[in-house]
């Protein structure tokens, strides 16, 4: 993550405070803004089901999360923190890793306050509002994956002191942003990187580019990722309870020792101990590769 400071955000957001949040200025969205969010909204609704895990179909309709508009976080907060004692922040953009684990190990989730424009509709650098409240809050909703979020938060702050940030990260993208799940009726995405992007809710399940390896805890924090396009491998846990199980309730101070002495892999990787559901062909990132490489 890129280093920020509070000074970078005042003069846009001079009610920033030392948290990072800022007020969500919900009465300020444009008509336009709105429009931006109830698109987004329309073309994932048409895509999701049958794609998506049904806990988060779940979330999105015990939240009545807005298909019209942007929400306000006041009333969203106030029905999930009914739920699950989560509520959600209005960040300005990225925030430092210590406050984003700090908010979360406080059941905060931490949210964009502005929303993309209607030419960056399919492709994105910063997460913006849609990704952090489409994408993320509704499986806030569900207890054991709101346990697992708060952990993480806990586990973040532990690992800093550890200093391996870098490979508890790749566990974060690789399971709350791009993971997928297998379930009795079939394989569905639960990440809210894929989940709020219409591309990769097609490409994470349906393409036959990208590897599918069954999760791995090791594997997963020795592997780089890419943040610049559709992954090349996704990783596939079998229920939110397994994952809960493999890391919040495992001591990870014997793993930081371990993992500065191991190899790292690279995203496209294919080992010999994994075990590979599907095997990618990685023709989508060898065409993307071949075409970067072509003379403008
Ligand atoms: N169990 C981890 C630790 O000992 C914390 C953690 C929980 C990390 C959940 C990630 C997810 O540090
Ligand atoms: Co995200």
């Amino acid at each position: 993550m890129t280093p920020v400071t509070i000074d970078d955000y005042k003069d846009k957001y001079p009610d920033v405070k030392a948290d990072f949040t800022v007020d969500q200025r919900w009465d300020q969205y444009t008509d336009e803004e709105h429009g931006v969010w109830r698109t987004l909204y329309e073309r994932q609704e048409k895509l999701l089901p049958g794609r998506v895990a049904p806990e988060f179909l779940e979330g999105l309709e015990v939240l009545k999360l807005e298909k019209s508009g942007i929400p306000d976080f006041r009333r969203l907060s106030d029905d999930l923190e009914k739920l699950t004692g989560w509520r959600v922040v209005a960040v300005p953009g990225l925030v430092p890793e210590d406050v984003f684990f700090e908010h979360l190990a406080n059941r905060r989730f931490v949210a964009g306050q502005f929303i993309r424009t209607p030419q960056q509709m399919d492709y994105l650098q910063e997460p913006d509002i849609f990704h952090d409240v489409f994408g993320h809050v509704p499986l806030l909703a569900n207890p054991v994956f709101a346990d697992y979020m708060e952990a993480y938060g806990k586990g973040g702050l532990r690992a800093l002191k550890f200093n391996t940030i870098d490979h508890l990260a790749r566990l974060y993208w690789y399971t709350v942003e791009f993971g997928l799940i297998r379930q009795p009726e079939g394989m569905r995405i639960y990440g809210a990187g894929i989940v709020s992007s219409k591309g990769e809710s097609i490409f994470a399940l349906d393409d036959p580019s990208p590897n599918r390896i069954k999760f791995d805890l090791m594997r997963v924090m020795r592997t780089n990722y890419r943040i610049d396009d559709y992954q090349q491998t996704y990783f596939v846990i079998d229920s939110f309870d397994e994952l809960f199980e493999a890391t919040v309730d495992r001591d990870f101070a014997p793993i930081y020792r371990e993992l500065p002495t191991l190899s790292e892999f690279q995203p496209e990787d294919v080992l010999e101990t994994d075990e590979v559901i599907t095997r990618g062909t990685q023709a989508y990132a060898r065409a993307k590769r071949a075409k970067e490489r072509e003379p403008a």
